[in-house]
C-alpha cells in the first residue's frame, strides 16, 4: 500500500491516507516524547521497535475476540489500519498505583489496586490531558453513553487479557492507556500499545521496562522495550512485510 498524503502527525507517529480512503498508513517515528511534548528525543530503533510490538499485541487481541483497528505491517515502520473516527478520550487502566495516581492522590508508589482503577482523560497537550469523567463526555458530545460504557467494558477486557500474556513472561502490566474509534458505527480499539503507552515492570526486580525509563531519564530506553519483545516470544530480527497478513 503506497504511501498518500499525511493526514496527521502525531508526537510519535504520522498518519498517512492511502489509496483505500477506508485505510490509513501509520508510521512509527523515532521520536520519544515525554510530559506533553516538553521533552523530545530520537531514540534508535524505537519506531520498528514499537512497530513490531504494536502489531503483535492487537494480534494477539483480535485472537482474543477485541476489535481492532490494526491491519497489517507494512514495513519496519510502518502498519496498515483501518480509518476511523477517534473518540478524544484517554482510557486509563491501572493495576498498581505509580505516577500521575501518586502525585494526585498521595498514594504510596507500588500499592496493588484491587479492583484496578479505571481514568478518562481529555487528549489536548495544551491542557495536560486533564482528567475527565463521564458527564463531560456526555455533556460536551465526545461520545454516547452506549460508547462510554463499551469503552470501560473493552479496556478491562484488554487488561485481563494483557496482564495475564505480560504475567506469563514474569512482567507486570502496571497501567496502560487506549483510545478507540468509530468503524461502520461499531466502536474499535485504535491507536497503538507499545512500552510507550503502558507501564512494564520486572515482576521479581521491578526494574522498568516502558517510558517511564525516558521520563526519568534511566537509559537504555529501547533496550529495555526489545527486551519485553524478547520476553514476550517476539523476534524483532525476521522481515516484517506481510507476516501479519
Ligand atoms: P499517568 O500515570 O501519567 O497518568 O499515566 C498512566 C498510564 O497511561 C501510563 O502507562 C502512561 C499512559 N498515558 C499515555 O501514554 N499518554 C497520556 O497522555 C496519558 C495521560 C497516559
Amino acid at each position: 500500500m503506497n504511501r498518500g498524503e499525511i493526514l496527521y502527525s502525531g508526537k510519535a507517529k504520522s498518519v498517512f491516507l492511502t489509496e483505500d480512503p477506508d485505510k490509513l498508513l501509520l508510521e512509527f517515528r523515532n521520536d520519544t516524547s515525554a510530559f506533553d511534548g516538553e521533552k523530545v528525543e530520537q531514540l534508535a530503533r524505537k519506531g520498528m521497535v514499537n512497530n513490531r510490538f504494536n502489531a503483535f499485541i492487537m494480534g494477539h487481541l483480535e485472537r482474543q475476540g477485541v476489535s481492532t483497528h490494526f491491519d497489517a505491517l507494512c514495513g519496519d515502520n510502518e502498519s496498515l489500519v483501518k480509518r476511523l473516527d477517534m473518540i478524544p478520550v484517554e482510557c486509563v487502566v491501572r493495576n498498581m498505583a505509580t505516577g500521575s495516581l501518586c502525585r494526585r492522590l498521595g498514594i504510596e508508589d507500588g500499592v496493588d489496586l484491587d479492583p484496578p482503577v479505571f481514568e478518562f482523560f481529555l487528549k489536548n497537550d495544551q491542557l495536560h490531558d486533564p482528567m475527565i469523567n463521564e458527564y463531560h463526555i456526555d455533556s460536551f458530545g465526545w461520545a454516547t453513553a452506549e460508547e462510554v460504557g463499551e469503552m470501560k467494558r473493552q479496556t478491562f477486557e484488554v487488561n485481563k487479557i494483557l496482564k495475564a500474556l505480560f504475567l506469563d513472561s514474569g512482567m507486570l502490566l502496571i497501567d496502560f492507556k487506549l483510545e478507540f474509534g468509530r468503524c461502520d458505527g461499531k466502536l474499535m480499539l485504535g491507536d497503538e500499545f507499545t512500552p510507550d503507552g503502558c507501564r512494564i515492570w520486572d515482576k521479581e526486580t521491578r526494574k522498568k521496562l516502558d517510558k517511564d525509563r525516558f521520563r526519568q531519564g534511566l537509559g537504555s530506553v529501547v533496550e529495555a522495550y526489545e527486551e519485553v519483545a524478547h520476553r514476550l516470544g517476539l523476534d524483532l530480527s525476521s522481515p516484517a512485510i506481510g507476516e501479519s497478513d
